[in-house]
């Protein structure tokens, strides 16, 4: 078959169940009057490395009452935050951290912490305001380098991309195994379409037939 968006020749746009697993960027902000903002976002992604950038992309704000739901011109919390603190941090979540991850995406206004509102123990990062969830596998402290509002055909689209620049990784110990990160060990949750998760459990190794990375030490830290 072939989807045609604009069609919709399916009860639901496949889209987002084809570019999967997409990885779950867990994300801590800090807003202006000092309230701790955590919700989860899978338009999520590493962009780039040495130096390491990975971004985030929001929505605006969705307003949800009888009428149905419609999009706001105020940008989601974590994109407003980022922006006018210039920091985040995404925490990498774990199977058993799914609920607490599922819960904090409710909407809430931008005066309530969902780490609060749901209990989740913090812990303070190194070099961003932003505390880290301390149950989390990894969390990456960020500093944003940059924005930019998608576009599409017809001009803007509702979507911003958030930059961030890593400058810290905090990995629990217990994945750590001889100097590299087992990635399966923490078990994490990624996002497919529909109601859908995937959970990444199961890894295997490949090498370069030409200029393997590995083997020609590139991936070394330097
Ligand atoms: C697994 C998951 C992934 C999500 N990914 C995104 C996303 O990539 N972009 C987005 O705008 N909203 C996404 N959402 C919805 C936001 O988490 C939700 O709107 C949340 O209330 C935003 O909170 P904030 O305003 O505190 O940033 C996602 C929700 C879930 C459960």
């Amino acid at each position: 078959m072939l989807f045609d968006p604009n069609n919709k020749n399916l009860p639901f746009n496949p889209f987002k169940a084809l570019v999967a697993p997409r990885p779950i960027g867990w994300l801590t902000t800090i807003s202006d009057s000092g309230v701790i903002n955590l919700a989860p976002y899978s338009y999520f992604q590493a962009v780039a490395d040495n130096p390491d950038i990975v971004m985030f992309s929001a929505a605006p704000q969705l307003q949800v009452n009888e009428e149905g739901m419609q999009f706001l011109d105020t940008g989601k919390d974590s994109q407003t935050n980022a922006e006018t603190s210039g920091e985040f941090v995404c925490n990498m979540v774990s199977m058993d951290l799914v609920n607490e991850m599922n819960e904090s995406s409710a909407h809430h206004p931008a005066d309530v912490s969902e780490a609060e509102l749901i209990g989740i123990e913090m812990a303070e990062s190194t070099h961003v305001k932003p505390p880290r969830v301390a149950a989390a596998p990894a969390a990456i402290e960020c500093v944003v380098v940059d924005t930019y509002t998608v576009q599409h055909r017809g001009g803007k689209h509702r979507y911003t991309m958030t930059f961030g620049e890593v400058l810290g990784i905090h990995i629990k110990d217990e994945f750590v195994h001889n100097g590299r990160v087992d990635t399966a060990a923490m078990a994490l949750v990624t996002r497919m379409g529909y109601d859908e998760y995937a959970v990444l459990e199961k890894a295997f190794s490949l090498s370069r037939p030409d200029n393997d990375p590995l083997l020609s030490g590139m991936l070394k830290s330097r």
